[in-house]
């Protein structure tokens, strides 16, 4: 195998993403809708495995619980939160052939990208936010926003959740779901969506130890992303200048990854004070805060966020690990994720159909006494089946050959090295086990 890398582009994982399964533009056969995507069978399972690392991580920090909120907020959360007042981008035209475009985007000094010509609006703002109404009303009470955040339901839910669960100060409140931004130009495939997923962690805190767990949150997160195998020298954490900071944030870090298209933020780690808990308490007139038994004292607590998109992680992951070598005087490509987070864990070949029935019979034992995603494929030649699993990912293939019915081995090739050696059947299982395992510790 030859050690020769391939530079990764967009256009080439989009390809891939469509070819394999992982991602498809959403209404595609009508035409598509701009900026939202959907998840086919092999993307649904990687999202998955992001999602269960992403828990039993910020699950390992501390006590942490679950929360699941509804994707529609009336108008007044977002008037508390201040999105309605400030969830804007500065958005530009051209007034000769009316391309629009985010005004930080571009440089106004210069002609409109698409026509060559220099004439454009005057800057405005664009609100991000999807607007609605409930019911048949048109009274300014129905009216409804598609969440663009996931954090706010979690505010305000804090009393609800102290409450009815056992814990406190300090503890988390963690959310995966979707969210949604109108933004003016969706672009980089999964990058900047319309419609996206969020991971959300809320940590609770008081005000005097925010600085400790803001520290304490910038190294757990930076942790995560290394153990993912994301490469290190293509990940930072980089501080946002004071006129960089969101309306509701003290301080805030973005943990970057180093895109084809330069360092771009993967996720925000936010100080945000007592800003929402505040806000939601002056709104609503209801009492958020918590009593300090040592004190004596009632306050409302701190907030120490992090929030990274399930899609621009999935992006990340994909780039990350895309590469393409020789094997046998041929391109392949593959995914180099680590095991725990690949689709399919294992595939199982007889190799040809005469050692069908043995193999698919091995495959169902092991299906079902590890519960893993696992393939069967008798298509091809084994040199295909190899490529096929290579550019999903799959980090073992178990080949049932002529010699089997002797000696009781297969063959387990390795997708990383294309090393193959022999193992017998009643190891395929542990072998496997332990491959995920390793992993697991990296
Ligand atoms: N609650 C804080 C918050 O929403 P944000 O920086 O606006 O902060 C957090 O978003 C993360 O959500 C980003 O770091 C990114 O990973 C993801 N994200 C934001 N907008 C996105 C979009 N349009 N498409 C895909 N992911 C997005």
């Amino acid at each position: 195998m030859s050690s020769e890398q391939t530079a990764v582009t967009l256009d080439k994982l989009i390809a891939l993403c469509k070819r394999r399964g992982f991602v498809y533009q959403s209404a595609e056969i009508y035409g598509g809708l701009n900026g939202v995507y959907d998840f086919g069978p092999l993307g649904t399972l990687l999202k998955q495995n992001i999602k269960n690392a992403w828990t039993s991580s910020v699950r390992g920090f501390g006590d942490v619980v679950m929360f699941d909120g509804a994707l529609l907020g009336p108008q007044a959360v977002w008037e508390a939160s201040g999105h309605v007042q400030n969830f804007h981008d500065p958005m530009v035209d051209c007034l000769n052939c009316k391309k629009r475009y985010r005004a930080d985007d571009i440089d106004l000094n210069k002609s409109c990208p698409a026509c060559g010509v220099k004439k454009w609006t005057d800057i405005r703002q664009f609100n991000m936010m999807f607007k609605t109404q409930l019911g048949a009303s048109s009274e300014s009470t129905s009216i409804a926003y598609l969440r663009p955040e996931t954090a706010q339901s979690i505010f305000i839910n804090f009393k609800n959740v102290l409450a009815t669960s056992r814990v406190s100060i300090p503890f988390g409140i963690a959310q995966i779901g979707k969210a949604f931004r109108n933004e003016i130009t969706p672009k980089q495939f999964l990058f900047r969506m319309r419609e996206f997923e969020q991971m959300e962690i809320e940590w609770f805190c008081k005000g005097e130890t925010t600085s400790h767990f803001f520290d304490a949150w910038k190294e757990a997160r930076i942790n995560f992303f290394y153990g993912l195998g994301i490469s290190k020298n293509k990940v930072r954490l980089r501080p946002h200048a004071k006129d960089e900071l969101a309306h509701y944030s003290t301080a805030c870090v973005d943990v970057e990854y180093e895109f084809p298209f330069g360092w771009k933020e993967l996720e925000g780690i936010a100080h945000r004070g007592n800003f929402d808990l505040t806000q939601h308490s002056q709104h609503s007139g209801k009492d958020l805060s918590v009593f300090d038994d040592e004190t004596k004292q009632a306050y409302l607590p701190h907030v120490v966020e992090c929030s990274v998109g399930v899609d621009r992680l999935f992006l990340t992951l994909l780039f990350d690990s895309y590469a393409e070598d020789i094997v046998e005087g041929e391109t392949r490509v593959v995914l180099k994720l680590a095991p725990a987070l690949a689709p399919i864990k294992a595939a199982f070949f007889p190799l040809t159909k005469k050692q069908n029935d043995q193999m698919e019979a091995i495959f169902k034992n092991i299906r079902a006494k590890t519960g893993l995603e696992l393939q069967f494929d008798l298509s091809g030649s084994i040199g295909k089946r190899y490529r096929r699993q290579d550019e999903i990912g799959t980090p073992l293939c178990f080949t049932y050959d002529f010699d089997s019915d002797n000696d009781h081995c297969v063959t387990v090739r390795n997708r990383d090295t294309t090393e193959q050696k022999r193992i017998a059947f009643d190891s395929i299982e542990s072998y496997l086990l332990d491959t995920l395992k390793a992993s697991a510790a990296r």
